[in-house]
């Protein structure tokens, strides 16, 4: 692989191949990454208005995200990801450790019988506005056979597989309103040893961070189903002119029935080493991925594939 991102290869790949090298090897070149991800319908909506998910891309989409999750040291949603959801935000669908979770629950609503608290996949990390009170909060809710508080890695490592779990509390201080500011929290994540990071939803929390414009690069994954109503993908603070629109490089791959739009906000923000360089899969739509551990189809879990 070239700095550019351009890549050769010793033996001829297949398609299938070739597209996984193309969409994912860019994302291999930062040893700091920021990416954010939607999955959403033609209307740009992410859920019902009762929260359902389950599921608006289909499974070559699921194995995207299951990918993208290998690839970084955390994966972070919001607050109302996981009470709608309760995900366990692992690695299922493809090889890979899994990534440390990170929960933006400023006001604590978050119980510890979330599964990202209690399945001992991996640590999790909650991050609350204030200080010592929040900790304390998160330390009393805490069972006694559950998630141990303050035990997160030293910085730098990762944890996979069936090791036991832990819950460290991050206090990051709130503006006025509320908000949290994002490039507080990547700080706070980075101090942490975790560089490479997955904004995975919803649309609240990746709408945050677009408008810090911390965001490195944005998968929008659209299925062709109408939702109607429901949580948008994202919420920006307005513009007057589609000149202050967010218009980065694109390029544009077929996940079965549901296209990837991969979005280069790093190039368009002119930050050194952005640009992604000529790779195939640029001009146009490159065929469906069909590759990972699993062949096309109905993943072998698909109760619960987030
Ligand atoms: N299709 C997809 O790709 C996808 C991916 C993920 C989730 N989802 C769906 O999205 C829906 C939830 O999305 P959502 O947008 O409503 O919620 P969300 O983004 O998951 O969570 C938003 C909440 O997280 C907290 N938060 C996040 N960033 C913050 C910040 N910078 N400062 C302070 N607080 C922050 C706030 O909690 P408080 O409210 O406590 O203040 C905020 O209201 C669910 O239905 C889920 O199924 C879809």
């Amino acid at each position: 692989m070239y700095p550019s991102g351009e890549w050769e290869a010793s033996a001829v790949p297949t398609a299938a191949a070739r597209q996984v090298l193309d969409l994912y090897l860019p994302l291999q070149l930062r040893a700091d990454l920021v990416i954010a991800q939607a999955g959403q319908s033609l209307d740009g909506r992410i859920a019902t208005p009762a929260g359902h998910s389950h599921y608006v891309t289909g499974p070559a989409d699921i194995r995207r995200l299951h990918r993208l999750r290998a690839l970084v040291d955390a994966v972070v949603v919001g607050a109302g990801t996981v009470a709608a959801d309760n995900p366990r935000l692992t690695v299922r669908e493809v090889e890979g450790p899994n990534p440390v979770r990170v929960v933006i629950d400023p006001r604590g609503r978050l119980d510890a019988s979330s599964a990202v608290f209690r399945d001992g996949a991996a640590p999790t990390i909650a991050v609350r506005s204030g200080g010592t009170a929040a900790a304390a909060a998160c330390a009393a809710r805490a069972p006694d056979d559950g998630p141990t508080i303050g035990g997160g890695l030293p910085a730098g490592q990762r944890r996979a597989g069936n090791e036991p779990s832990a819950c460290e509390v991050v206090a990051i201080p709130a503006a006025p309103t509320g908000e949290l500011a994002p490039r507080d929290i990547l700080r706070a994540l980075r101090e942490r040893g975790h560089r490479r990071l997955l904004i995975e939803g919803g649309g609240v929390t990746v709408s945050r961070f677009l408008d810090a414009r911390v965001v490195d690069r944005l998968h929008v994954a659209v299925a062709p189903l109408v939702i109607g109503s429901g949580p948008a993908a994202f919420a920006l603070a307005p513009i007057r002119t589609l000149d202050e629109a967010l218009r980065p490089a694109c390029r544009i791959f077929r996940l079965g029935a549901d296209v990837l739009f991969d979005l280069d906000l790093a190039q368009a923000r002119g930050r050194p080493g952005g640009r992604v360089g000529s790779l195939a899969g640029t001009a146009g739509i490159s065929g469906a991925e069909t590759t990972g551990s699993r062949t096309e189809g109905e993943p072998a879990d698909p109760g619960d594939r987030r």
